[in-house]
C-alpha cells in the first residue's frame, strides 16, 4: 500500500549501542523461561466488521454479529480477535479514520455490545485486541473541527501545519499513501495539514505532549474494559519529522513507545503489535526486545512487498519468488530467534488473498490453502489468520474499481490513470493487489448472500461463495478449516512449535519451502512444495531413514524420510522425528 518512495524515507539509526543491550538472552529455551507470556502461544484471528457478519440486516457486519459467531471462533481454536476499527468514524477509510476513540459507530452498534462482545468472549478464553489508529484521526474529530478554526485554538497543536511558499503552493513535495499531496490547504486559517493517508485524515502531532496524553488516557480506558490488548496502526510513523521528510522510524518514534508503554498497557498482562511496513530485522528487535519495554511483537512486510515492483509498488505485481521468500523469512527467524518475537501472517485486511497470491486458487486451492497454512504455522512467532483464509477464500475480479470499495484502489486509479497508466494494466495492479480483494463479505453458507446478511451487502459477495463457505468446510473433515483446527491444537501441545530454533533445510531449491524445528529433543520437519508440479528431492544426510509421528498433511499422513521423497502438487507435511525408520 506504501510505494517504495516511502519506505526508503527511514531516519538513520544512530542507536546501534541499544541492540547490544539484548545480552540478557542468549537461547531460545532461556528466552522461554524469561518471558512465557500467553501472547506466545496464542493464534490471532483478524475481523474486519464490516465484512464479518451482520445480524440487523442493514448490509454492513456488526458487533452481534462478531457476538453470533464467537462459537465458530472457538471451535476453530483461536486465543485472540483482532477487531479492525469499530470506533465512530465518517468510514472515509472504513474506520480507520476515527472521530470518537471511545464510542463506537451506530452501523456497529454500541459501547454496550462491545462490552458484551468483551465479555463473550472471554467466557470462551478469547481476548479482544482493539486496532489503535492514532497516527491520525477523522477531519470530523472534535480536535481537528477545533484546530481548524484559527490558528490560536488550544487543539490547532494537535495537529501538523505548514504556512504555504510563496507562490501558495503546498510546504513541499511530500506524497500521501492514497495519492496526491500530503498536504492539504484549509482556506479559514491560511495554512496546509499534512495527511499522509486521505485528507480526510489528518496527521496527529505526536510532538505535542497534551497528544501524547489524550491517547494514553483513551488507551487506558480501553483497557478498563478489560481488552486483551492493541494493534497498532501504522505505529512507526508516529515519530515522523516533516520538515526533514522523515515519515517512517522518525527520531522520535522509539521514545514515544517507551512512554506510552509505561503510561498504559506496560503493567498489564496484554499483548501489543505494532503495524510497520519499514520494520528491518534489526528495528523490529528495538520494538520487541522485552528488555527496552516497547511492543510484543511487530507486523513487518518484507516477504509481501517482494511481490511488489521496486519501484512502481504493488500496482505492478511481479512474479512470487521462492527463493526470495526463503531468504527473507529465513533472515527473520534468524534475527528474532532469541532476542524479540516474530508475528505470522500471510494476509489481512490490506492485502489480496492468500491462496491467490502464492497457491492455486483454481485446480489446487484446497491443496495449497493447507500448504500455505503449514508453512506459515510451524514457523517462530505469533500466526495470525485473517478472516476467511481458514475456508481459502479467494481475490475477486469486479469490473469497476468503484466495487472495490476502497479509498486507497480508487485514490492510486485515478492518479495513475491521469498520469498514462492504461485502464487494463491498472486493473491487473487491482485484481492482484486490491485491499478489496480481502474485504469481501464473509461467507457463511450457500444461501442468499453467503449467509452474511438478509439484506443487500455494503460490498459485493464473491461469486464462488456456493463452493467456498463455512457451512460446508464445518461439514467436511477434510477440509481447509479443519486443517486450521489442527495446525492451532498442535500449536499448544507442542512447545517445541513456539521456542525451537528454526533451522532452513533444503535452501536453495526453487519449489520447496522446508525448515526443521528443534527444542531439546524434540525435532519437527516441516516440507512445503510451493509448485503444482511434481517434485523429487533427495534428502540431506540427516534427514533420512527417519521415522516419525504424522502432525498434519494434506494428501495423507506421511511418517517416514527416506533417502528420496516424491512430492505431489502443492503436498505439505509436518513430522515429529524421533526413531531411525527400520
Ligand atoms: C493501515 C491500515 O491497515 C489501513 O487499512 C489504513 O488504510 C491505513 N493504515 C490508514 O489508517
Amino acid at each position: 500500500m506504501y510505494s517504495r518512495r516511502n519506505f526508503l524515507k527511514t531516519a538513520a539509526i544512530t542507536t546501534a549501542g541499544l541492540f547490544l543491550q539484548g545480552g540478557l538472552y542468549t537461547t531460545s529455551a532461556q528466552a522461554a523461561q524469561a518471558g512465557p507470556e500467553w501472547w506466545r502461544n496464542a493464534v490471532i484471528y483478524q475481523i474486519y466488521p464490516r465484512s464479518f457478519a451482520d445480524a440487523n440486516g442493514d448490509g454492513t457486519g456488526d458487533l452481534a454479529g462478531i457476538i453470533g459467531k464467537l462459537d465458530y471462533l472457538q471451535t476453530l481454536g483461536i486465543n485472540v480477535i483482532w477487531l479492525s476499527p469499530v470506533f465512530r468514524s465518517p468510514m472515509d477509510d472504513n474506520g480507520y479514520d476515527i472521530s470518537d476513540y471511545c464510542d463506537i459507530a451506530p452501523e456497529f452498534g454500541t459501547l454496550a455490545e462491545m462490552e458484551m462482545l468483551i465479555a463473550e468472549a472471554a467466557r470462551r478464553d478469547i481476548r479482544i485486541l482493539m486496532d489503535l489508529v492514532v497516527n491520525h484521526t477523522s477531519d470530523e474529530h472534535p480536535w481537528f473541527i477545533e484546530a481548524r478554526k484559527s490558528r490560536d485554538n488550544p487543539y490547532r497543536d494537535y495537529y501538523i501545519w505548514r504556512a504555504p511558499r510563496t507562490d501558495g503552493s503546498a510546504p513541499d513535495e511530500q506524497r500521501s499513501n492514497f495519492g496526491g499531496s500530503a498536504w492539504e490547504f484549509d482556506a479559514t486559517t491560511g495554512e496546509y495539514y499534512f495527511h499522509l493517508f486521505s485528507k480526510r485524515q489528518p496527521d496527529l502531532n505526536w510532538a505535542n505532549p497534551q497528544v501524547q496524553q489524550e491517547v494514553h488516557r483513551m488507551m487506558n480506558w480501553w483497557l478498563d474494559k478489560g481488552i486483551g490488548g492493541f494493534r497498532m496502526d501504522v505505529i512507526d510513523l508516529i515519530g515522523k519529522d516533516v520538515d526533514r521528510g522523515i515519515t517512517s522510524n522518525g527520531p522520535r518514534l522509539h521514545p514515544l513507545l517507551q512512554e506510552m508503554n509505561a503510561a498504559t498497557f506496560g503493567a498489564r498482562d496484554v499483548l501489543t503489535v505494532g503495524e510497520t511496513w519499514s520494520a528491518t530485522p534489526e528495528i523490529a528487535k528495538l520494538y520487541s526486545e522485552p528488555a527496552r519495554r516497547e511492543l510484543s511483537m511487530v507486523f513487518q512486510f518484507e516477504h509481501i512487498t517482494l511481490t511488489w515492483d521496486p519501484q512502481d509498488g504493488k500496482w505492478t505485481p511481479r512474479a512470487f519468488d521462492l527463493r526470495e521468500f526463503k531468504g527473507v523469512i529465513g533472515k527473520w527467524q534468524k534475527v528474532l530467534a532469541d532476542i524479540g518475537w516474530n508475528s505470522l501472517f500471510w494476509n489481512n485486511h490490506d492485502l489480496p488473498r492468500a491462496v491467490s497470491k502464492y497457491g492455486d486458487p483454481g485446480r489446487y486451492r484446497i491443496e495449497s490453502a493447507k500448504m500455505l497454512a503449514t508453512a506459515l504455522h510451524f514457523l517462530k512467532g505469533t500466526p495470525y489468520i485473517y478472516q476467511g483464509e481458514e475456508i481459502g477464500m479467494t481475490n475477486v475480479r469486479f469490473e469497476s474499481v468503484e466495487d472495490y470499495q476502497d479509498a486507497e484502489s480508487l485514490g492510486l486509479y485515478r492518479e495513475r490513470i491521469a498520469a498514462g497508466v492504461s485502464h487494463e494494466a491498472m486493473m491487473e495492479g487491482i485484481y492482484a493487489n486490491s485491499r478489496g480483494n480481502a474485504r469481501t463479505p464473509m461467507h457463511w453458507d450457500a444461501s442468499e448472500h453467503a449467509g452474511f446478511s438478509h439484506g443487500k451487502p455494503w460490498m459485493k459477495i464473491n461469486p464462488n461463495y456456493r463452493e467456498i463457505n463455512v457451512a460446508a468446510a464445518l461439514d467436511d473433515p477434510g477440509s481447509i478449516f479443519h486443517h486450521y483446527r489442527t495446525l492451532i491444537r498442535l500449536r499448544k501441545e507442542y512447545p517445541v512449535i513456539v521456542y525451537g530454533d528454526y533451522r532452513p533445510l533444503l535452501d536453495a531449491h526453487p519449489q520447496v519451502f522446508a525448515y526443521e524445528r528443534q527444542l531439546g529433543d524434540q525435532r519437527i520437519v516441516v516440507i512445503n512444495n510451493f509448485s503444482g508440479q511434481l517434485v523429487e528431492l533427495e534428502l540431506p544426510a540427516d534427514l533420512r531413514d527417519l521415522a516419525g509421528e504424522s502432525l498434519v498433511s494434506n494428501y495423507g499422513p506421511r511418517n517416514v524420510l527416506g533417502r528420496h521423497l516424491t512430492l505431489q502438487p502443492y503436498e505439505s507435511f509436518a513430522i515429529a522425528l524421533g526413531t531411525p525408520a527400520a
